[in-house]
């Protein structure tokens, strides 16, 4: 293919508003997967986002289209769909000069498609306005397009209407993607020069990196050296992604594939680095803002014994996904484990569910909390932590008031977009979260966008949640990182019977404090269960109480189902009933089912 009949292109849209169905359609169109077969959404590959209807890693697909007597080759690039993975949309948009930017024909803008259009608007691609789910019967496309020319400023008689359903008018959406987004900025001449853009990991193959070359040609053979490790390659295999792995004897500027060259784990393939020949080094692309975990939390075998298990499982799952960072840990109760950072709770959610279904591990996880970061106070202390700012992952280690010149909590520039029946019940909810308005705009007669800027731990837990329940789900939301502030913070430990509950200790903003600890001590007593003796829970701030609730006793009668007499019966009860003890934890002598403290952090 020559390069004019290229073109690379990513697909962005809010969540559910049709990206994988409208995916799907193109690669029917274009015969690169066959109608007939039960096809839908081939592009989200992991059994996670098949359940949660939300694509999780990007995958890639090169599509061939004969539009007017020409063949061209066009990149589809799939991007997640969710506010924790705004780190992986930017990086696909890398690889691409143009974008889809599809918005329900019923629910209109929303959140991340603001946020979505201006990572592409910065990155300077075409834009093309998709509107889809014509077919619904309260579709209402021309009011999404004057939103569109209102909050985007592209005039509406850009937009391409469609069912990516029903596949009416998608044949435009290709044409357009041809006559509107231009092919890629290349020299096939100059030597190569290639971008990673993503990377998985095959345990047979190793590492496969999907790169876009944006000069020269790479071939089987090549000696190859990562700009960011400077360590030296040999390619083994590339090709191209249909959307399976294709070989082919090269790949040339331009196009977008895959190359294996015997890097044993992701992180030998850099999101964001470059690939150039040993021949002919090169200056490398301009980089990517790396993947910043924003959460960070505790993780740890139930059991012991189950230590190896799981650090092999981690290291498996890590091997496929470089944003989580993973630090050993370990804790007086708890024992050996790790602190892992995830971009945000669902990547933290999506992780666990997926150590517990692919590798079938139980572990306890303790209160997810931001990167706080505290200023020492004397020179004294910088020479002990080797450092004037330390950042805090674990509220274990939340150091004393004493040592600390000042904390700084991370924050994050919010957007919200709402029917305005709902703004003043978000604008009270935002207010009891610290959040402090920077911007409010009607983006129609009935829908407004606030941006606020949120400390980071008000939002991590269950913001989301709250939002949607008072909006009734018509609220939604984005948000990206805005540095740190000031903040006064104190660490706050919760008790059972006298004993620290390590999954629950927090960091909490002073102002809060009192009313986070009764929160949280009134949803444990709701939701552990009784025992044989009474159980006090506590909130305190050091030795201080501030807040304290307590489950009385309970005698949970197993043997009452037996009817008397036969003790084989008996003894069977008794035996599921230890069984059913080795999925509880163990605080002091109560015993705490493992779900119960992210319960409690979630409730309303
Ligand atoms: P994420 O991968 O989670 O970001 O979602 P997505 O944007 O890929 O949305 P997806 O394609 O999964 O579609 C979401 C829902 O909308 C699915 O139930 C689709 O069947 C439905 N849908 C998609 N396109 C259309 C359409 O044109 N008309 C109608 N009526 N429904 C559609």
């Amino acid at each position: 293919f020559a390069v004019e009949d290229i073109r690379n292109f990513s697909i962005i849209a809010h969540v559910d508003h049709g990206k994988s169905t409208l995916a799907d359609r193109l690669l029917e169109l274009t015969g690169t997967i066959d109608k007939t077969k039960n096809n839908k959404q081939v592009l989200d590959k992991l059994q996670v986002e098949r359940e949660r209807g939300i694509t999780v890693k990007a995958q890639t697909a090169s599509l061939f289209y004969n539009f007017e007597g020409k063949e061209y080759l066009l990149n589809l690039i799939d991007t997640p769909g969710h506010v924790d993975f705004s780190y992986e949309v930017s990086r696909s948009l890398s690889a691409c000069q143009g974008v889809l930017l599809v918005v329900d024909a019923n629910e209109g803008i929303q959140a991340q498609t603001v946020a979505n259009f201006f990572l592409a608007f910065e990155a300077q691609l075409s834009v093309i306005p998709v509107i889809n789910k014509i077919d619904l019967k309260n579709a209402d496309p021309e009011r999404v397009e004057k939103q569109i020319e209102k909050v985007f400023d592209i005039p509406s008689d850009d937009c391409i209407k469609i069912s990516a359903k029903l596949g009416t008018n998608v044949e435009y959406v290709l044409q357009a993607v041809i006559e509107r987004i231009p092919p890629p900025k290349v020299h096939r001449r100059n030597p190569l020069r290639a971008l990673v853009f993503d990377s998985t990991f095959d345990q047979y193959r190793g590492v496969i990196a999907n790169v876009a070359l944006f000069d020269g040609m790479v071939s089987r053979g090549d000696k190859i050296v990562s700009a960011h490790t400077q360590k030296t390659y040999e390619v083994n295999e590339v090709g191209v992604l249909n959307p399976s792995e294709q070989p082919t004897l090269k790949l040339y500027a331009g196009q977008v594939g895959y190359l294996i060259a015997g890097m044993k784990d992701v992180t030998e393939a850099q999101i964001g680095d470059t690939l150039y020949s040993h021949k002919h080094p090169v200056e490398p692309l301009p980089g990517f803002k790396s993947a910043k975990p924003m959460v960070f939390a505790g993780m740890y075998p139930i059991d012991q014994s189950e230590y190896n298990n799981l650090k092999s499982a981690i290291e498996k799952l890590t091997l496929n996904d470089s944003s989580v960072s993973v630090h050993r840990d370990s804790s007086l109760a708890l024992g050996a484990g790790w602190r892992l950072g995830f971009l945000g709770l669902l990547h933290m959610e999506v992780f666990n569910q997926r150590l517990e279904q692919e590798y079938n591990t139980s572990v306890i996880l303790t209160t997810p909390t931001v990167p706080y970061k505290a200023v020492l106070s004397s020179a004294k202390l910088i020479k002990e932590y080797r450092e004037k700012e330390i950042t805090i992952i674990n509220p274990a280690q939340f150091p004393d008031k004493s040592k600390v010149a000042e904390y700084l909590e991370p924050v994050v520039l919010g957007t919200i977009i709402t029917p305005d029946e709902y703004t003043g019940k978000i604008m009270a909810l935002c207010q009891t979260r610290r959040a402090v308005q920077k911007h409010l705009m009607f983006i129609d007669q009935n829908r407004v966008m606030l941006k606020y800027l949120f400390p980071l731990n008000e939002i991590v837990v269950d913001f989301y949640d709250s939002l949607k329940s008072l909006s009734s789900g018509y609220a939604s939301f984005d948000y990206e990182d805005a540095g740190y502030q000031t903040a006064e913070l104190i660490k706050m430990d919760i008790l059972l019977n006298g004993n620290i509950v390590e999954e629950l200790v927090t960091v909490v903003h002073k102002d809060k404090a009192y009313a986070v600890g009764k929160t949280i001590c009134e949803r444990l007593k709701d939701s552990l269960p009784r025992q044989l003796f009474e159980i006090a829970i506590q909130a305190a701030i050091g030795s201080k109480i501030i807040a304290r609730e307590t489950v009385k006793a309970y005698r949970k009668n197993v043997l009452a189902k037996c009817y008397g007499g036969d003790i084989t019966r008996k003894m069977k009860l008794l035996k599921r009933q230890t069984e059913g003890k080795k999925k509880l934890r163990k605080i002091g002598n109560i015993e705490v089912p493992k779900d119960t403290f992210i319960k409690v952090l979630k409730t309303q």
